[in-house]
């Protein structure tokens, strides 16, 4: 279930060209689970007309703010009160300048200074608009104010200029606007998790790899993403979609690997390592592509890869390590000597000698290690395991140390 099910988003559109996106906007938020109620500025609907953001909401957009009719319905105190959260988007300099004053000459305004929601803004506008110092100090003070920004983007504007001031894409805006209202057990924790296996390269078209898919860690993150945390996918080459509001990394090799774990892990709360890293890989890549020779054998001299999970565990300010041991026998002893060794707070451990599970599978069994005991999970979806793991981890987090 989504964090927006059942949540009621008072979408504000203000005057700018990325008002053609806010019909998409609509319709993504209550694909999301949400109700949505548009209201429009007089700017706004010289962009896109009330028509279709009706169509799309299903129900009546507001323009006016003395309209008596609407004020016999849903005026703006009632709007006000009716909102989970106000989003404006697009969110344009004129629109941002007249909230940083407390103006209400308009519906949208008025709404801005009665609600006790929350306020988010998607600005979108030029990128020398968005520069304007005017414009960066009303942002200064609405972020003071705790106003919620998403974006802007960077990138190619509609009157031809790049830089900064293009509005989020819709789905973009949705996952910044459910982590809003995401209220689970790992709400404020970064959890940053390592997937999918990792390629050394021999040269340039040849790598030594693994059979993992991947599976595991995304299933993880999906979950992790689901209970409130902020959660960074740290991702080898996979076949896999990135599960919603989730930030994906994406390496190729065991030593990238490192390098984009390390940098993450300084400030997060839980690592985990789900990735198949390989633990060597070939002491030199060949800058050519290697010929066939006349010899019946050759010789490939591999050094050792750092090991990511032992290293994240040896931070001096370490977050909650968990590592997983993929054992086809002695699975209890060989994952506890990981606990201990690797110095980890949790081994979670499976046995790939059962087909049944493991590597390429939809299910997963595993075994949870810690320093107490050893506690068995039966076979099962991985999104059903990664849940229960996840749910099994945010106990450990938060719970209040003696
Ligand atoms: O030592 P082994 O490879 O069996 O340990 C598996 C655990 O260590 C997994 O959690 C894996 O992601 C992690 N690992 C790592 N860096 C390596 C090798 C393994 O983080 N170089």
């Amino acid at each position: 279930m989504s964090s927006l099910t059942n949540k009621q988003i008072l979408l504000g559109v203000t005057g700018g060209i990325a008002a053609y996106k806010s019909a998409d906007l609509v319709r993504r938020l209550q694909d999301a689970g949400a109700s949505v109620q548009v209201v429009m500025t007089p700017a706004a609907q010289e962009f896109i007309t009330p028509l279709t953001l009706q169509a799309l909401s299903g129900n009546p957009v507001h323009t006016q703010l003395l309209d008596p009719e609407a004020e016999a319905g849903m005026g703006h105190i009632q709007l006000a009160r009716w909102a989970d959260l106000v989003l404006i988007a697009p969110a344009s300099a004129d629109f941002m300048a007249r909230l940083t004053q407390g103006m209400g000459n308009d519906l949208l305004t008025s709404i801005c200074l009665a609600t006790a929601a929350p306020i988010a803004l998607a600005p979108a506008m030029n990128q020398g608009m968005w520069r304007n110092q005017a414009t960066q100090a009303n942002l200064d003070l609405l972020i003071e104010r705790k106003i919620h920004i998403f974006g802007p983007a960077d990138g190619g504007q509609a009157c031809g200029d790049i830089g900064p001031g293009r509005m989020l894409e819709p789905l973009q805006l949705v996952d910044a606007t459910a982590s809003l209202f995401a209220t689970g057990s790992l709400a404020g924790k970064t959890l940053v998790i390592t997937a999918g296996p990792t390629r050394e390269a021999i040269d340039p078209v040849r790598y030594l790899s693994n059979h993992s898919s991947g599976k595991m860690g995304y299933a993880l993150a999906e979950a992790a993403a689901e209970a409130g945390a902020k959660t960074i996918l740290i991702s080898g080459p996979t076949q896999l979609k990135t599960p919603p509001r989730v930030q994906r990394i994406d390496v190729t090799s065991a030593q990238q690997m490192f390098d984009a774990s390390m940098a993450a892990a300084d400030s997060c709360d839980v690592f985990i390592a789900a990735a198949a890293v390989a633990d060597y890989r070939p002491a030199q890549v060949a800058p050519q592509k290697l010929k066939k020779g006349a010899d019946e054998s050759i010789t490939l001299t591999l050094v050792k890869n750092p090991d990511i999970v032992a290293s994240v565990a040896a931070l001096p300010k370490r977050p909650f390590t968990v590592g997983f041991a993929a054992e086809s026998e002695n699975l209890l002893d060989y994952g506890r000597a990981k606990l201990v060794h690797k110095k980890l707070d949790l081994v979670i451990a499976n046995n790939i000698s059962d087909s049944r599970i493991g590597f390429n599978s939809d299910d997963n069994a595993v075994t949870v290690i810690d320093e107490h005991s050893n506690h068995e999970l039966s076979q099962r979806s991985k999104q059903q395991l990664a849940r229960e793991l996840i749910a099994l981890i945010a106990r450990k987090v938060t719970a209040p140390t003696q």
